[in-house]
């Protein structure tokens, strides 16, 4: 599409947004002068869903009146509520229903995995990790690597962009994996990189580990509601999310994990036990022959957290209505028309390190500023601007499809140029 500057164009964009009524859906926070702020944050914590409460009210209440009871009992009993979930989580992430569960957070999700997964052997140990992957990633993958009695020196390969470039290429990494692959344990990507919005080619990754055989795993915190996955047509190993960001569960919501069907049923995959992840027929049975659940659930150690479940189902439910092709469409073109503003109106001090090719991005664009960038983001937020500031120089501001507007994307950009 051709885009021009001009307000009205904004104006028009959401006249004809098949999408504009879900914003209605969420809680915009507010400025302090009373204004909506412009929210762009929801890579990092996503908006409440105005059906939250009643989802949890419904929770406490059957507490309040059944108590224990409430595990058969409920509504929704409490039992099996996760499964409540798994149908709306597989068709966000492109996976069979078996294949997924919501349980945890990501770090503990990754580590539970990682003692399936990652199974170094002599020759075989290295992990390959992105060089700017997340902190967490970092230090869960270092801790691994030394439980498993190897040295991090020698065993944690780092790929990293070429000189001079921001984004990691998929045929450095595909040529590294050709040459070094066999001596690859584990490969360790993001869907997302947190900090570049760089979208990282899932399937052709996975294809050349799988060649050299290497299991292949992502962290898709990034990636989860905010980009078309299709987990198990790419054949991924395994893969952890949050669900805060794109997935608006709520601070420190539920995690998600996903294992393909190839590996469910395998026997000899090492893996820490837990209660509910046992038989569902036999489990209060209380003896002590474990028999795992034929599904992604059996990584599951505890019984399900209700209220984090519960305000996830709310956000759920919204994507179910919304459809997660239509998101797409709309965050391309949203994010599109951020980058063009940006670029149109200024360009000078600021270079989009986020890829153009709409394919290796999501909703989120990460700003370099060659000078002052910490102070205008200050003028940002003293604004009403929401987004965040990532040392040394960036700001990361994503549009988020379920409820920003082009208006909000034609008034951040102006502010940013323009200083407010
Ligand atoms: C890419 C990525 N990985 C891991 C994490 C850590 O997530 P958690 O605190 O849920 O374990 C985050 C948190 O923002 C993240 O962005």
């Amino acid at each position: 599409m051709k885009f021009s500057a001009d307000f009205s164009l904004a104006e028009e964009l959401d006249q004809r947004d098949p999408l504009k009524h879900f914003r209605d859906k969420f809680y915009m926070p507010l400025h302090k002068d009373g204004r909506e702020t412009i929210y762009l944050a929801g890579n990092s914590l996503g908006l409440q869903p105005k059906t939250v409460r009643k989802y949890l009210e419904q929770e406490l209440k059957d507490w309040e009146d059944l108590a224990v009871e409430g595990h058969t009992k409920a509504k929704n009993p409490w039992l099996k509520y996760h499964e409540f979930l798994t149908a709306q989580t597989a068709v966000i992430t492109g996976s069979k229903e078996e294949e997924v569960v919501n349980m945890n957070s990501l770090t503990t999700n990754l580590h539970l995995l990682f003692v399936s997964f990652y199974r170094p052997e002599k020759n075989r140990r290295k992990i390959l990790i992105e060089s700017s992957a997340f902190p967490s990633d970092h230090y869960a993958v270092q801790s691994q690597i030394r439980f498993h009695g190897y040295d991090v020196s020698d065993t944690l390969i780092e790929i990293a962009p070429r000189d001079g470039e921001n984004k990691v290429r998929t045929e450095d990494i595909e040529e590294f994996i050709g040459r070094k692959g066999e001596e690859i344990a584990l490969i360790w990507i993001a869907g997302v990189n947190y900090y570049t919005g760089q979208a990282f080619d899932i399937e052709r990754i996975t294809k050349a580990g799988h060649e050299k055989g290497c299991i292949v795993g992502f962290d898709l915190a990034h990636a989860a509601g905010n980009l078309e996955l299709k987990l198990h047509e790419w054949n991924t190993d395994f893969a952890v999310w949050c669900n805060y960001k794109y997935m608006n569960g709520g601070p420190g919501a539920i995690g998600g994990a996903f294992v393909h069907e190839r590996h469910i049923r395998d026997k000899d995959l090492p893996k820490f036990l837990g209660w509910w992840g046992h038989d569902k027929a036999t489990r209060f049975l209380m003896d002590h022959k474990y028999i795992p659940i034929p599904t992604a659930e059996s990584w599951q150690l505890s019984n399900p957290p209700v209220f984090q479940l519960a305000a996830l189902k709310a956000s759920l439910d919204i994507f179910e209505e919304a459809g997660m092709q239509k998101l797409r469409e709309k965050s391309e073109l949203m994010t599109s028309y951020m980058e063009y503003l940006i670029n149109e109106k200024e360009g000078e001090n600021i270079e989009i390190i986020t890829p153009h090719e709409k394919n290796e991005r999501g909703c989120q664009l990460s700003l370099r500023f060659r000078e002052g960038g910490k102070r205008e983001f200050g003028k940002l937020i003293e604004n009403g601007v929401i987004c965040d500031w990532r040392e040394p120089d960036v700001i990361r501001a994503a549009p988020v499809p379920l409820y920003n507007s082009f208006e909000d994307v034609w008034k951040f950009a102006e502010m940013l140029i323009g200083g407010g």
